[in-house]
């Protein structure tokens, strides 16, 4: 019997390239549009690098960090290093993502059926807070875990065991739901109930778990939720 619905934050409820098409747009950061679609892809894919390496390593930075290191990556790799004021602007945005038009609907209805909610997030506590507010999704949310209870970034079972910790929920109690295939996965073999939500049409992970339901967007978790 499923009790929880617990969230990726970043890919899943945020839009992740949504700072680079907003400033793409802004007149004073001209030189940046051509690039666009370049640094957002170079910056999540070495977001996502950074954290795996560093929680293989030991070697843990909270995800602001990260994220930094992976846009001066993504900056210089398009010859945008030294931009004046576009690593902030980014950063800025970043900091308020913009939330995916389906994700206020479904928490609703979530709540509506008196299930839980919380986000589970690579992000250190003080940029999901910003991103919440700036969302206004707050009210909808139980809890708001990150990952720097655990000390290591995604998919280490650690994580995941936050979950646990914080509702004393069973994991077959938790439906865990993300748009990253390889978190959806990962949580599947935790032991998780999982939803990939596939916003991209991504082809599927080549990992050893496989998420059990596959959905387009949000608007099929209550549904998938409340059946469970
Ligand atoms: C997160 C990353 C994986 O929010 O997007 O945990």
């Amino acid at each position: 019997m499923l009790k929880l619905v617990v969230f990726d934050a970043y890919g899943t409820l945020f839009d992740v390239a949504a700072p680079a098409r907003r400033v793409a747009a802004e007149p004073q950061f001209a030189p940046f549009a051509p690039h666009c679609g370049a640094v957002a892809r170079d910056w999540r894919q070495k977001q996502l690098e950074y954290s795996w390496i560093r929680a293989v390593t030991g070697a843990h930075a909270d995800f602001w960090t990260v994220t930094g290191e992976a846009l001066d990556w993504a900056l210089d790799a398009s010859g945008l290093g030294a931009e004046a004021g576009l690593r902030d602007r980014l950063l800025a945005l970043y900091r308020e993502p913009d939330a995916y038009a389906d994700v206020a609907p479904a928490l609703a209805r979530l709540r509506a059926a008196r299930l839980g909610t919380a986000i589970l997030s690579n992000g250190e506590p003080a940029m999901l807070d910003a991103a919440v507010e700036a969302a206004g999704i707050g009210g909808s949310l139980d809890a708001i875990l990150s990952v720097e209870a655990a000390g290591v970034f995604k998919p280490a079972r650690a994580v995941y065991d936050l979950v646990g910790q914080e509702f004393g929920t069973a994991k077959d109690e938790v439906l865990f739901v993300s748009a990253n295939g390889w978190d959806a996965a990962a949580a599947s073999g935790y032991g998780f109930a999982t939803a990939w939500v596939n916003r991209g049409g991504a082809p599927r992970d080549r990992l050893p778990w496989l998420p059990d339901h596959e959905l387009a967007d949000l608007s099929g978790v209550p549904e998938l939720a409340e059946a469970g």
